[in-house]
């Protein structure tokens, strides 16, 4: 379910719509000893925007790199538009795939617009390259995509500062361009790894208009954060993990109302119902708390 669906009216190319944009089957990823992601299955449909959460160390960067060709999943298979992804990163986002990272990843010491557009020729290694060393069909190419890439900077709010160095910007600012950085590559499917993390509250709110108006454009949503009020806002579907396992996936309201994973926050066991010493435990101080002035707890 979306909250528009003029998404689905409007979506770019070839693909139905609610189509199948992502389809990740049993991917596993162990590193020696520790299994960071298992046996997780994970589909994104065009128009939809789809939430990852889950505690620290659950394995949805991990999940994120075995999406995106930064690691090959241990087993398991990614497919994006009904085929196989491939295993290297420049081809996946190729493939109409982009991402940003938990740790901000921008040319620090190239401009604003520059940096988008590296973007834009991320999609090949070849232009990759030639866009970092600004090589003659960089100058060439450049033209034509610099109007699009100043759409983008006008789309996220930071087109007056297309000739400020990227690593002048505020941290809030980087978070943005390196959307737009990705955005440039002009993917079926954005990937966003904690895109609000060192944002204060308003422009934790932007950023959620921001991401709504990313799936507008017809392109598919995953989206990873801690602040749950900006999960549960945005996502039409929301999948927990915690140790590498999916534990529930359903709609906000589904996943809020879910003991089980208020137990993995809180980091209770949720295996067993409370037995009935901890009831009587729990009943007792309840009872002396409505006697007695509340004291300070530490729970
Ligand atoms: N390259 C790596 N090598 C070894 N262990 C790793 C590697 N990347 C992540 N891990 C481990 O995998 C687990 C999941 O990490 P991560 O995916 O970063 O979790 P999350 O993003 O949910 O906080 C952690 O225990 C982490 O230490
Ligand atoms: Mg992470």
């Amino acid at each position: 379910m979306t909250t528009d669906t003029t998404t689905k009216d409007t979506a770019p190319g070839p693909h139905a719509p609610g189509e199948t944009v992502l389809d990740a089957r049993g991917v596993t990823m162990r590193f020696g000893g520790l299994t960071a992601v298992r046996n997780v299955d994970l589909t994104v449909n065009s128009g939809e925007i789809v939430g990852l959460i889950g505690p620290n160390g659950a394995g949805k960067t991990t999940f994120f790199n075995c999406l995106t060709g930064l690691y090959t999943p241990t087993e398991g298979e990614v497919r994006y538009k009904g085929k196989i992804l491939p295993s290297q990163s420049f081809k996946v986002t190729a493939a109409g795939v982009a991402r940003t990272f938990q740790n901000i990843r921008l040319f620090a010491n190239m401009t604003v617009l520059e940096n988008v557009l590296v973007g834009r020729h991320t999609r090949t290694k070849e232009g990759l390259w030639s866009a970092l060393l600004r090589g003659p069909g960089f100058k060439k190419a450049e033209k034509a995509s610099e109007e699009r890439a100043m759409e983008l900077l006008e789309f996220i709010g930071l087109a007056a500062k297309r000739d400020h160095l990227a690593r002048n910007l505020p941290y809030g600012e980087q978070r943005k361009l390196e959307i737009a950085r990705a955005l440039a590559s002009e993917p079926g499917l954005l990937l966003l790894d904690e895109p609000t993390a060192g944002m204060n509250p308003q422009e934790t709110r932007a950023t959620e208009e921001l991401v709504f108006a990313i799936r507008d454009m017809g392109i598919a949503v995953l989206v990873i954060e801690h602040d749950m009020r900006f999960i549960f806002n945005l996502c039409d579907r929301v999948a927990v993990l915690v140790q590498g396992e999916k534990l529930v996936e359903g709609d906000s309201a589904t996943v809020q109302g879910d003991e089980r994973v208020v137990a993995a926050y809180l980091g209770e066991p949720y295996e067993d119902a409370p037995g009935q010493a901890e009831v009587a435990e729990v009943e007792a101080a309840e009872a002396q708390a409505d006697a007695a002035p509340r004291k300070e707890t530490d729970r």
